[in-house]
This record gives C-alpha cells, structure tokens and sequence, in this order.
C-alpha cells in the first residue's frame, strides 16, 4: 500500500488484486464488504439507482488511520456480484480538504443528488464544516455542486456533519448531526424546495436533552406510518446490559410534527448488542423494503483489528431489512443471502442432547439456523470459532433471560464480554452468520442482533452446544457453508 499515491494508482490495485490475489489470508471477508487495502467506516449514500444498488462508504485507501477519508463505491444488483470498489469522491477542495466526510443519496429527477460534509481543519487543528451537494449522473460520475450550507447555527459547535436527505411531501429536507455549545448532542433539520437552498427548519425535539456530547450519522425513516429516528449517540454512561460499547447507535419510535419538530418517542433502543457496530444508514429500495447497514467496526478501536498488519482494516455489516413489530424494529438479512448458500452441512431435528460437537465444518464461512428448546436445562452454551486453545461462546440463562458474548477465550483481536437482557423468557432462536473474520447473530426473528469482529487462529473452526442442568432439545438446526461475493468491473 505504501507504494499507492494517487487515486489512479489506488483503483488500478483494486483491479489488480481481485484480478491476481484474491485467495486472501484467514481474515479476509467471503461475503461481508471490506476494501482490498485501507480502513474503511460508515456506509454513506446508500441507496437504488438506475437499476443498481449503490453502496458509497468512507474510505482512506493509503492508510489503516481515520484520516484522508474519500468516498469509496460498489454497486450490485443482487448483493452477490459487484463491481470493483472504486474512489469517486476526493477531498481535494478547500471546503472538503481535510475530508469528504460522511452523507447520504436521494435520486431527484432521474440524477442522485448527493449530500456530505466536508470537513476542514485550520493549523491549530479548529474545524469548520460544510455541507456539499454533489450529484452522480447514470455513469456513476460525480460532479461537486459545492458548499449548499457554509454556516453552522449559532448555538451549536463546529461538530456538525453527516446530513442525511429524505423527501416528505413534496420537500426535500435533511437531518444532520450536532452538538450544542453546552457540548450535547442533537440533531437538525433543513428544508429545501430544489435541493440547491436550504434552510434551517429547527431542532427536533425529544425527550433526551441530555444524552451524550454528540449525534453522528442521524437519520429519519418513514415506515408504517411512523416515524424511526436512527442515530450514533458519543458518551452515554455504559450500564449493565445496555452501551457497553464505547459508542452506540440506536433509534427511537414515534412521530414527527414538522410545524413544531416535536418527535413523540418511545424509549431509545441500540440496533445491535456486539463489539462492533457504529453509523449505520438506511434507505428504500424499488421494492418498497426499508434496509440499512452499518459499519462493523467503532472510532477509536483501530488497535484491536489485526488485519492492519495486512494494510486493511474494517468492514460492513451485512444488509438488513427493517421491519417494525410491537413498537421494536426487527432487523433480518436481505432475503438475497440465501442465495450465498453452498452445501448443507447439518441437518438435524427433534433431538435431545446435552452436549452437541459438529465434525465437518471447514470454514469459517457459514450460516447456522438453531431452534432450541430449554427443556430440563437451565443453561445454554454455543461455541464456534473453536481451535488453537481458543472460542468464542454465546452463552444464554433460560431463568435470567439473559444472553452474554464472550470473546475473553480468544488469543487475537479484541476480548470482553457483552451481555443482553431479553425482554421475557424466551427460547433460543439464531440465526447466525459466520465470516471468516466478522459474525452476525439474530435473535428471535431479529429483534436483537450481536455483531462482533474476531480473528480466529487458522484452523479455530468448529462449533460446539453444550448445556447445564439437564437436557436441551434442538428442535432445528440447519448449517450452510456459504460462499464468497463476487468482484467484477
Ligand atoms: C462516524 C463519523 C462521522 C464522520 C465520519 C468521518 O463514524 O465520525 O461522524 O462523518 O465518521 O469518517
């Protein structure tokens, strides 16, 4: 990587290496998107174009630093083929220069306009930040329009970025993350008729007034006749079971009255209960489905991802469709996955078992379906990543409803536990994707989701269920070897 200089230099090593190199090491992702080389972090301008789904995201391909970010773009149309990750947006203005930051896509009139924020630093480190429209034609080219909003509004600090655009009735508006002078996070709307004006609507009102230093990466959808407030809260204290992480992302419920911004809520919820996951964005496809993905990794943790030692490090969750039911938003993969579907490797059904060994999976690369009933047990444990004196467990308590991930038994990449506190007693239904070096676990349909990077031994492959107190029955288990994404010009 250290050889890469200019942008032209950086998508002809893409090429080159999905071209040459691909076999990869035993970190290197089958299906969760990463880049070839650099960090990347929050998926940016997700959205259905021209046929395309198009996946821009946060990229510094020179370094595996938060620094120089660009934006990086994939398209597919199945989310098993796509093109070559490739730069489009540079921070090569004096309104960008020090990053093109985070923002998002709305096709308005056949062209997407684009929305981001351009982050500039003086000598002393002072920042200022710009919201830049930019539009990408049908070819995927991109011109800057420039700078649509220059100013930050009195009362708020310059951490003020990420505007993410929607259309409510005819106007466009965009929500942006903020933060008061008294250092506390909020977010913003804007109103446009063109998307070339903008104008300050207000602060949307909830109930936390009080509730972290800074929002990142707000966004607004418009589902069911509600209303989801999705956004990344920086400093909220970390309690038992719930912002264990060092940031967290989450959403509120509710409804949004636009003359006054009063957003009626239920109470805020994390989207994901793992290590990693921070900044995601959503957006509606033709088919009508609400999808979102974020970035499988948090600021501030570079450290604990190994695969910088291979010039890459970071990735992107899985896509995943939104549904709302009992007030809770369900997350579950795009129905596209099961097409990733190789070989099934275990079938089983109805069986009583207190401890359960798989001997056949080779791979890291999987998707386990387990149906558990409790049973006589009080207790159940499931192992994977097993090998080289090293696991990784998920651990559940049939009386405490409560679920713990533990990543303590593994020799590389970050450790710790996490744990989660289901809402009632519950069986144990996962649905779990495993990925070399990235997993993803849905519980119950999807109303808890647990993503965690992990960077097994070679060789640290098998899976294992081990349970307390007596029996468990597996009423289903079904695993897939899955098989890897394709990259294609
Ligand atoms: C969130 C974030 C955004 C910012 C971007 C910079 O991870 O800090 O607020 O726009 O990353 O890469």
């Amino acid at each position: 990587m250290k050889e890469i200089k200019s942008l032209e230099e950086v998508n002809l090593a893409v090429e080159k290496f999905y071209r040459d190199n691909r076999q990869g090491d035993n970190w290197m992702l089958n299906y969760h998107f990463e880049t070839p080389f650099g960090l990347i972090n929050d998926p940016n301008g997700l959205s259905y174009f021209n046929g395309e789904y198009h996946l821009f995201f946060q990229w510094n391909p020179y370094t595996c630093e938060h620094k120089y970010k660009h934006w990086g773009l994939v398209k597919t149309k199945n989310f098993i083929d796509y093109t070559m990750p490739k730069v489009v947006l540079a921070p090569t203005d004096w309104y960008d220069k020090n990053g093109c930051y985070s923002g998002s896509a709305l096709e308005v009139n056949g062209k997407l306009e684009l929305m981001y924020t351009g982050n500039v630093k003086d000598a002393k480190g002072n920042r200022e930040s710009y919201q830049v429209r930019a539009i990408c034609d049908e070819h995927g080219n991109i011109t800057k329009v420039g700078p649509v909003v220059a100013d930050i509004p009195k009362g708020y600090t310059a951490h003020f970025r990420d505007p993410k655009v929607f259309e409510n009735n005819g106007k466009y508006y965009f929500v942006i993350g903020a933060q008061t002078d008294e250092l506390k996070g909020r977010a913003l709307l804007y109103s446009s008729e063109d998307f070339n004006t903008w104008s300050l609507k207000g602060e949307i009102e909830t109930d936390y007034k009080d509730f972290g230093f800074m929002w990142e990466c707000p966004g607004l959808i418009n589902m069911d006749n509600k209303y989801i407030f999705i956004f990344s809260p920086q400093g909220l204290k970390a309690e038992e079971f719930t912002n264990q992480n060092i940031y967290q992302s989450g959403y509120l419920i509710g409804n949004l009255d636009y003359d006054t911004l009063k957003f009626t809520h239920n109470e805020f919820k994390e989207l994901d209960m793992g290590f990693d996951f921070y900044a995601p964005q959503s957006f509606r496809d033709d088919k009508g489905r609400n999808i979102m993905i974020g970035w499988m990794g948090l600021p501030e943790e570079e450290e604990l991802h190994p695969t910088s030692e291979y010039d890459r490090t970071q990735c992107l969750t899985m896509a995943r469709e939104l549904s709302i039911k009992d007030e809770v938003l369900y997350q579950r993969p795009l129905e596209e996955y099961k097409n990733l579907r190789q070989e099934l490797l275990i079938d089983i059904e109805g069986v009583d078992v207190s401890t359960w060994v798989s001997n056949n999976i080779e791979e890291n690369s999987y998707e386990l379906l387990l149906d558990l009933n409790k049973r006589d047990a009080s207790q159940v444990e499931l192992r994977f990543a097993i090998g080289n004196d090293e696991n990784v467990t998920l651990k559940y308590d049939f009386e405490k409803s409560i679920i713990i991930l533990d990543r303590t038994n593994m020799k590389l990449g970050g450790k710790g536990i996490r744990k989660l506190k289901l809402h009632e007693e519950e069986n144990f239904k996962i649905r779990m994707f495993m990925d070399k070096s990235a997993f993803e676990i849905y519980l119950n349909d999807g109303r808890e989701v647990m993503s965690s990077r992990i960077y097994p031994q070679h060789g640290s492959v098998g899976i294992e269920l081990l349970s307390k107190g007596g029996d468990i029955r597996i009423d289903k288990m079904k695993i897939w070897s899955l098989m890897g994404v394709r990259y294609n010009e």
